[in-house]
């Protein structure tokens, strides 16, 4: 079986996502950065994995505009989908649909695997906003390793 992981990240948590998967799943696995390719022919995979980050309640509008000119490809392959956001309520799984709900509905399998923060990274408007919002005002990762394991032991079963 093919897989393509395609991800969106603004600085990293998505990407280190992805690459555990290479790394635990398949060395095969191509990974497709959307920030620097935007047509990628899903002709050859059978297993789709789709990775974005949530900033303010949206996921990147690459990975938007994605699902939607590939929503019919897409519906006829095995689809997972993966986000790193902050939120901890159960809201947190909601933002799954953010894919879209077609995809939301028929992906096999769907999780959000915690966050991080680059607060180097971060502009000045975002620093104040982050530390109002969590009073944080340092860099830290939060990845939800149960929640990546799980999510690799579930790409493996699609295989
Ligand atoms: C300015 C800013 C806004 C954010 N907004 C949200 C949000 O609305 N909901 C959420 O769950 N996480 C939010 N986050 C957390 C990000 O989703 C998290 O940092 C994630 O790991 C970023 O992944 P990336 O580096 O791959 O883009 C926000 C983070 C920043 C810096």
């Amino acid at each position: 079986m093919s897989i393509a992981i395609i991800y969106s990240t603004r600085h990293g948590s998505v990407f280190k996502c992805a690459k555990i998967f290479k790394e635990k799943v398949a060395d095969e696995i191509r990974l497709f950065d959307l920030n620097q390719k935007k047509h990628i022919s899903l002709t050859d995979y059978n297993i789709v994995i789709l990775g974005a980050s949530v900033y303010f309640g949206r996921i990147q509008r690459e990975m938007d505009r994605f699902c939607q000119l590939n929503n019919r490809v897409l519906l006829t392959k095995n689809v997972g989908l993966f986000l790193c956001a902050g939120e901890k309520s159960l809201k947190r799984n909601s933002y799954l649909s953010l894919f879209g709900f077609d995809l939301f509905t028929a992906a096999k399998i769907k999780r959000v695997l915690g966050h991080e923060l680059y607060y180097e990274k971060l502009s000045f408007l975002e620093k104040i906003m982050i530390k109002l919002r969590t009073g944080k005002d340092k860099s830290y990762s939060d990845l939800d390793y149960k929640e990546i394991s799980l999510f690799v032991d579930e790409i493996n079963s699609l295989k």
